[in-house]
């Protein structure tokens, strides 16, 4: 796993480096702001790796990286927009510090620059890198439209939900790794097992995100505890909550999740009511099913063992995180 610390540093370096202080600083100032606040960067790390796996320089994908990273950050700017989160990485969230406006327009411009680093790339590997680029971001904004769909629907079914969260936070996993065995021309069938890997190891990561985001600590998840309790998410701890329960749990789950009108009280029923109803227990069942998918992938792949060691440390690593 030390090549993991050495991918980050490479990452953050980069992203150390951009020079963000450009006119209007009204515009460049908020974007330098996420770009810093750091966060995980898992997504870029997962570049870099795979082109090592494929058999490239890490630094050869840099660009496709840090593309990825500013996909990702603009992302959250918009998400925290769509979803009233007050915070983010532990720091205030973009329109919270500045305004709505102000999230929007640094966060379109934050897509565009995100593009640009695909430049830096001859065509055959630019116009590789930029359609799946661009069909992984739409599938992102597809998702994102089906979760707030979700608010207000209260019949979403698992296999709705399983297709939303794919669309919106797995792609892009997936789509890191592929990029990083793009830069490296590796085979067909490599490509598609890598990404393959990183998508269901994204439903994972999008299942625990949604367990942490009832059940984390603010101090080391960096976000609002309660907060998709508070939007009505019909995430699998509600759809399992429904599932699992007795007919009076049901009934004052969708009681909880009639209106938008949030409350402490609120969160503390709600969550008292996953656990009771072994909605906590069944998710993090589905998160270890999902990362064993993904690592059934690995066997497809055509890589040196130690590499799918690491790979395979990396998506259990996952499964216990807090952060
Ligand atoms: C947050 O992603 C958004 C989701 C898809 C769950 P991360 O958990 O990777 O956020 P950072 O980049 O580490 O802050
Ligand atoms: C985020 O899902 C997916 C994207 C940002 C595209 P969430 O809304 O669960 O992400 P967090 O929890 O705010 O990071
Ligand atoms: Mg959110
Ligand atoms: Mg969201
Ligand atoms: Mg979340």
């Amino acid at each position: 796993m030390n090549n993991f610390i050495d991918y980050k540093n490479t990452v953050a370096e980069y992203i150390n480096q951009i020079n963000f202080s450009t006119e209007p600083k009204e515009l460049y100032e908020p974007i330098a702001y996420i770009a810093n606040l750091g966060g995980k960067r898992l997504r870029p790390i997962l570049t870099l790796f795979s082109a090592d796996i494929f058999g490239a320089a890490p630094k050869d994908a840099i660009h496709a990286a840090i593309a990825i990273e500013m996909f990702h950050n603009f992302s959250l700017i918009h998400d925290d927009i769509m979803d009233d989160a007050p915070l983010r990485r532990g720091k205030e969230t973009v329109h919270e510090k500045w305004d709505l406006n102000t999230g929007i327009l640094s966060g379109d411009a934050m897509l565009i620059l995100a593009y640009q680093y695909f430049e830096n790339y001859p065509p055959p590997i630019f116009k590789d890198l930029a359609k799946l680029f661009s069909k992984t971001a739409l599938q992102v904004c597809e998702g994102q439209q089906l979760d707030i769909n979700f608010e207000t629907r209260n019949n979403v079914s698992i296999s709705e939900y399983i297709t939303m969260i794919e669309y919106k936070t797995a792609v892009l996993v997936g789509a890191a790794l592929e990029m990083g065995a793009i830069v490296a021309n590796s085979s067909d069938s490599n490509k598609r097992a890598i990404y393959n890997f990183g998508r269901d190891l994204g439903i994972a990561f999008q299942l625990q995100d949604d367990y942490l985001d009832a059940f984390g600590d603010t101090a080391t998840f960096g976000k609002q505890i309660g907060g998709d309790i508070l939007e009505n998410k019909k995430t699998y701890l509600y759809l399992k909550a429904l599932e699992n329960g007795t007919d009076e749990q049901k009934e004052q789950l969708l009681k909880w999740f009639t209106d938008k009108e949030g409350s402490q009280e609120k969160i503390a029923a709600v969550k008292d009511l996953f656990e009771k109803t072994q909605a906590t227990t069944d998710t993090q069942q589905l998160i270890e099913t999902y990362t064993q998918k993904a690592l059934l992938q690995l066997e497809t792949l055509e890589i040196l063992e130690h590499f799918k060691k690491e790979l395979k440390g990396f998506a259990l690593a996952l499964m216990s995180r807090k952060v």
